[in-house]
């Protein structure tokens, strides 16, 4: 297995480009399913969820064509209506076929996710959505089983808005025959990229980037004559930004969409930083010291919660107390752990968390948990004094694309190598060109 070594201290300075949104890609390559054809995609970020979906989506009878961020899908043919456990246990996302594939074919089977390291994330209103569309469940040995005749629209409203959930819900609506309303819908970016997704194939939804999403169904859908795009990844936007901050450096991020980070940008002014942005770029610079600020995570325009591991990394570094708040997942805090090993100062209780600023972290090993858990120690890694050394960083392989070569673009020192390599080796103390120009 591979680790992260990173010596820190290095104020990041310069350019990067964003990719493309990881969490819009899954569902938009799923949606594929529903119109039957060839498709492409272009600007999907080549990641292991990204491959993950393309597997399970040949498992299913959908070859694909990867080169570089373009993806061809041919969707002509359905040869299985199953996700089985083996996909599903490495990513949860899979359980968004259960829509598209009811609405295609009739039936689907998906392994049930199960809980994971943020919490036990249930996927109740998903099915209560889909039932009012007219699909019956049944739970056999730990797969969930759908089937229906013709889908018919219903009135649904959410509990909660369910990223995941509205969207599951969504592509089976745009099959139903006759209208459906989605009420207490998730606003997020990547819904609303779906949303325009699905209408670039035929489908008639109304109110996108709002709570309520209409959808008038239609009999069929076609792939669009031109690739479409993917929105840019606004949680590896705001991460690279939060680099920028932590480190006092000055890093702009191109190719992305600084209106989809309003809460996270406003944030990062709070604690000190200055923020330029343009239509495509979003540009921040470090402070000499980062200023506390309290923080609570909440659904779409609100602060998100896959920005939250990331912001206390800054809170570390205030100069005073800071206090975050965790609404969205009931276990999203392990990251709290990890900082502790670096010399943080956090009091965490199940959802809030107190963290004392301090002037340093301290480098040392630590393990990554979840996806964005990992991305906040990288962070610490990269603010610290002395090696930090970052294992189980699979978890960054899921949803961060290329992100040693791009923070090494902006001067991090930061290497990939093998668990058993010491971290001088991966890094020695001071590069080798300063040591051989020093006297
Ligand atoms: N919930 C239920 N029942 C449901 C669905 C959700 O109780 O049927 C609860 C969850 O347990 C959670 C809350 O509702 O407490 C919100 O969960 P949501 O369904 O919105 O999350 P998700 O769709 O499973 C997506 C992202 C996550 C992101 C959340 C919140 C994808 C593939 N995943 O998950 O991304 O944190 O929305 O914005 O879109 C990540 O990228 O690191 C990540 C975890």
């Amino acid at each position: 297995m591979d680790k992260l070594v990173i010596r820190g201290g290095v104020p990041l300075k310069g350019s990067l480009r964003a990719s493309g949104a990881k969490n819009a890609s899954l569902p938009i390559l799923i949606a594929t399913i529903l119109a039957p054809g060839e498709h492409r995609l272009v600007n999907v970020p080549e990641l292991a969820d990204t491959s993950s979906t393309l597997s399970l989506l040949g498992r299913i009878g959908c070859p694909s064509l990867v080169d570089g961020d373009a993806v061809r899908l041919d969707t002509t043919r359905i040869a299985f209506s199953e996700a089985p456990y083996d996909v599903v246990r490495k990513m949860r996302a899979s359980v968004l076929v259960l829509g598209p594939l009811l609405a295609r074919q009739g039936e689907a089977r998906v392994s049930l996710p199960g809980g994971c390291a943020i919490g036990v994330r249930p996927i109740d209103q998903h099915l209560k959505g889909l039932e009012a569309l007219g699909a019956r469940f049944e739970l056999e040995r730990g797969t969930i089983h759908g089937r229906a005749g013709r889908l018919v629209g219903a009135d649904i409203q959410l509990d909660m808005p369910t990223v995941t959930g509205t969207e599951n819900i969504l592509m089976a609506a745009v099959l139903a025959d006759g209208t459906s309303v989605i009420r207490n819908a998730a606003r997020e970016p990547e819904v609303v990229d779906l949303g325009r997704f699905l209408q670039s194939l035929g489908a008639h939804i109304e109110g996108l980037g709002t709570d309520t999403l209409t959808v008038h169904g239609v009999a069929r859908l076609s792939p669009p004559s031109r690739p479409y795009a993917i929105c840019p990844d606004r949680i590896e936007t705001g991460t690279y930004l939060c680099a920028a901050a932590v480190t006092g450096g000055d890093v702009e991020v191109t190719h992305t969409d600084p209106t989809l980070l309003t809460a996270v940008l406003a944030k990062l002014e709070e604690a000190g930083c200055t923020v330029h942005t343009t239509p495509t770029t979003v540009r921040v610079q470090g402070p000499a010291r980062l200023r506390p600020f309290t923080l609570e995570t909440e659904p779409y325009p609100g602060f998100p919660t896959d920005m939250q591991a990331q912001l206390m990394v800054l809170a570390t570094l205030a100069d005073g107390t800071s206090e975050l708040t965790e609404h969205i997942f009931e276990n999203r805090f392990m990251h709290a752990a990890e900082l502790l090993r670096m010399g943080a100062h956090i009091e965490a209780s199940s959802h809030t968390a107190v963290v004392h600023g301090q002037e340093r972290l301290l480098g040392g090993p630590v393990m990554a948990s979840d996806l964005r858990a990992s991305a906040a120690l990288v962070l610490a890694g990269l603010a610290a004094e002395g090696p930090t050394e970052i294992h189980r960083i699979y978890h960054l392989d899921r949803g961060y694309e290329r992100l040693v070569e791009k923070l090494q673009g902006v001067g991090a020192r930061i290497a990939r190598v093998e668990d058993h390599v010491a971290p001088e080796a991966a890094l020695p103390a001071e590069p080798a060109a300063a040591r051989a120009a020093a006297p």
